[in-house]
């Protein structure tokens, strides 16, 4: 399917539309941005080794019986994905406490969460995609409740999918992030899965093989990103 017109550009990714208004072609491009965008940068690769990643990621979940967008890789960077009508809230699982938890509750990273935790953000980057509860979700109309239900589902059923995936290859899935949308009513999974939006480490050395490396200036980025998804198969 050709790609016509730019219909959105992200902090990380391109959108065009195709011929057919239930398809769109994502084009992951190489900039890297954090902090809501405040830190931005061009990493060689980067558009690449996600694209791939991600066309890995959401096939696996795709055969474990979780409705994704993926349909296909078309080049090193881009990808087929069903059009959704997206849900403007981010929700994020955590296995082991790192990042905005440990700054918000002063607690130490590395503890278990057990059970993991489910928190739900706002996607809006001039707000600093701010933690809002699943009475806000409903009350500001942003999802119904029985959309909230099946994403709640689906975002623990990935959990137990994935840290499976990586702890097969040696990695500890810390925490991640999802996004979903409505296709023909129905939840989907959308936007993507890669390093830039989860924390994986070493599960002996618990080394930070994630955007971390990129947040805290910890260099070979695209590096980490090749190491943990050949551990876990992906083809580069
Ligand atoms: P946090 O610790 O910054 O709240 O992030 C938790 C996880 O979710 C982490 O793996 C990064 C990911 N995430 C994003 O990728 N984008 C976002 O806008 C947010 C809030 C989190
Ligand atoms: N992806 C978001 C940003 O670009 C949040 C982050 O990863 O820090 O700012």
């Amino acid at each position: 399917m050709e790609k016509r017109e730019l219909l959105y550009s992200g902090k990380a990714k391109s959108v065009y539309t195709t011929d057919d208004p239930d398809y769109m072609v994502l084009e992951f491009r190489n900039d890297t941005s954090a902090f809501d965008g405040k830190k931005v940068e061009q990493l060689d690769r980067k558009g690449m080794v996600n694209n791939k990643f991600n066309a890995f990621i959401m096939s696996q979940l795709a055969a474990a019986g979780i409705p994704t967008h993926f349909e296909r890789q078309l080049s090193d960077i881009e990808s087929l994905v069903k059009r959704l009508d997206m849900i403007p809230l981010e929700c994020v699982v955590r296995n082991i406490a790192a990042g905005s938890l440990c700054r918000r509750l002063g607690v130490e990273e590395g503890i278990d969460l057990l059970p993991p935790t489910f928190e739900l953000f706002l996607k809006n980057d001039a707000l600093g995609d701010p933690m809002v509860n699943e009475y806000h979700a409903r009350s500001f109309g942003w999802v119904e409740e029985k959309d909230l239900e099946r994403m709640k589902e689906l975002t623990f059923r990935v959990n137990d999918v994935l840290k499976q995936l990586f702890l097969d290859g040696g990695l500890l899935l810390v925490d991640y992030k999802l996004e979903f949308g409505l296709f023909r009513g129905e939840v989907v999974l959308g936007d993507e899965f890669s390093p830039d939006g989860c924390r994986l480490w070493d599960k002996d050395s618990r080394e930070k093989l994630d955007k971390d490396r990129f947040r805290q200036g910890l260099g070979g980025v695209v590096e980490a990103y090749e190491e943990v998804g050949r551990r876990i198969g992906v083809q580069f």
